[in-house]
């Protein structure tokens, strides 16, 4: 069985629906630790309930740099112990430094609250035109403050550059005119409830970019 390591800072959603999906045997992955940055995340009693090892690793200065890498060689050492086959980035919200990413090469992935490039590319074509890239951590909101008639969600490898490495999967959710930032954020979720584990099963497969 291939082993996922999961790095969550909040309420742990899609952390939840690999565990389901596990459960269910829709996914065949055994999620072998949990890791939260936050003490006091949700995530981490859903990997209690779930009988998986939940580990709380606080940062004590995010804008410190020689605290970051400290704090990410740490948590690496932490998940490599787990021996993970992929490590899955569900809500982890501090970015990772090479101490981190090298360690896992090509074996880290995120999801995202927006349609991500396949190829670089500074706008997306979707089936209502195109739309902009929207990186970051606020990208619900700039879906809204941008007017646009859609948004999505997006699995894709992890690299040093934030929220740009290669796509896995991604899949639009319409904007509605009565839409506001928590409903918005209620609807993507729905949607990357369904894509993670997918994409998790074709990372572990070994494949890429199959479809949109
Ligand atoms: C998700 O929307 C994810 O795309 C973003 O953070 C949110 C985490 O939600 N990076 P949850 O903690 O999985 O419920």
């Amino acid at each position: 069985m291939k082993r996922l390591a999961v790095l969550a800072s909040g309420a742990g959603s899609n952390a939840q629906a690999l565990i389901d999906a596990a459960r269910a045997g829709d996914l065949a992955a055994e999620i072998a630790v949990i890791v939260s940055d936050r003490s006091d995340a949700q995530v981490l009693r859903r990997a209690a309930q779930a009988g998986i090892p939940a580990i709380s690793l606080p940062l004590r200065d995010r804008h410190n740099l020689d605290v970051r890498v400290t704090y990410d060689r740490q948590l690496a050492d932490v998940v490599a112990a787990f021996r993970p086959d992929l490590v899955v980035l569900a809500g982890w919200m501090l970015e990772l430094t090479p101490a981190f990413l090298d360690r896992f090469p090509r074996s880290i992935i995120n999801v995202h609250p927006a349609l991500l490039p396949f190829e670089g590319e500074a706008t997306i074509k979707t089936t209502a035109g195109e739309i902009p890239v929207l990186r970051g951590a606020r990208t619900v909101r700039d879906a809204l403050r941008l007017g646009l008639p859609l948004t999505g969600a997006s699995v894709h490898y992890v690299t040093a550059i934030v929220d740009d490495g290669p796509v896995i999967l991604r899949e639009e959710v319409p904007i509605y005119p009565d839409d506001d930032e928590t409903c918005l954020h209620v609807r993507i979720k729905r949607i990357e409830h369904q894509v993670l584990p997918r994409a998790v099963a074709l990372a572990l497969a070994g494949e890429r970019r199959l479809e949109e």
